[in-house]
């Protein structure tokens, strides 16, 4: 089933001095099995609105629904034991290496496939199988969490998350702070878990990042969702009624149209369909 959102708003600590109004009528869909990203500018609703695909938080109006989960306003409407839904949606925070907690790095990881019924021996064996997974080896099994550098850190709060297998993986800002290879290698992951059959949704500031992997891109803006793209279009075609940056790719094939080599932006998401598609071009002007 797809995740909807209607008419969701969200107020942090209303009838305070500090309410906060983050989300002002979010209307969305997510199609099962789709990559999609959700961009737009630090403070904008994203975070807030992906904690509630999970129900670490409910809206102060409308409703989300996650399968057959009901995370409504309306707690008459909610559905019981919504909690449950986490057994389906994994969230990884921004800077998920805050929450690691455990003693070693494979009880972390084995934490959430125990809690959800299996077995220790064989949380364990799913504890293992992610850490690998994430780019971890043996080595790192029964070391302190504490002691390990920010990306390790990262990579052991993935694994956590992939161990139970949810089939909707949300990532929220998964890459930044890490080195370039850092980044690339856990983007592969998330591609790979996607190809699997996983729905991803994944909050970024990296245009580059959307344009070679997401299939669908949402720009929030002040709370609310301004648009609902292909990454393809929205970057070529409309990208500067957002603040969003161009992807590197899309500038330098704007910057060839303009010197009379126009290519087809639907067909490049990454170096080497560039690089298919000036070949292609190249052969039409023989
Ligand atoms: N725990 C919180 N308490 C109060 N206000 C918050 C809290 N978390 C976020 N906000 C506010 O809600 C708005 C949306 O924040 P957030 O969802 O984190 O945006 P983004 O992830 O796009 O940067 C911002 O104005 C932010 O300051
Ligand atoms: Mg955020």
């Amino acid at each position: 089933m797809p995740i909807t959102f209607s008419n969701v708003f969200y107020t942090y600590n209303p009838k305070t001095p500090l309410e906060n109004a983050a989300l002002n009528g979010v209307d969305l869909t997510i199609e099962d099995g789709s990559f999609t990203a959700i961009v737009g500018r630090t403070g904008s609703g994203k975070s807030t609105m992906v904690q509630m695909i999970n129900a670490l938080l409910s809206p102060s109006q409308g409703e989300v629904v996650v399968n057959e989960f009901i995370n409504a306003a309306d707690k008459k409407k909610r559905t019981k034991k919504l909690y449950k839904v986490r057994g389906q949606v994994g969230l990884v925070f921004q800077f998920p290496e805050y929450q690691l907690f455990a003693d070693t790095v494979e009880k972390d990881v084995a934490f959430a496939p125990k809690n959800f019924g299996l077995k220790e021996e064989e949380a364990l064996e799913e504890a293992h199988k992610a850490l690998r997974e994430v780019g971890l080896d043996e080595s790192f099994d029964k070391r302190s969490p504490f002691e390990l550098s920010g990306g390790e850190k990262r990579r052991v709060a993935i694994a956590g998350i992939l161990a139970f297998h949810p089939n909707i993986l949300v990532v929220d800002e998964p890459t930044a702070g890490l080195d370039p290879r850092g980044a690339f290698q856990m983007m592969e992951l998330f591609e790979k878990v996607h190809k699997a059959g996983t729905t991803v949704i994944l909050v970024t500031h990296d245009m580059n990042i959307v344009l070679r992997y997401a299939d669908r891109v949402l720009v929030v803006d002040n709370g609310k969702i301004v648009r609902s793209s292909d990454p393809e279009t929205l970057f070529f075609e409309d990208i500067e009624k957002y603040s969003l940056e161009t992807p590197l790719l899309y500038s330098f094939v704007k910057g060839l149209s303009k010197r009379g080599f126009p290519l087809d932006p639907g067909k490049i998401h990454d170096v080497d369909s560039l690089a298919a598609e000036i070949a292609a071009k190249k052969g039409d002007k023989r």
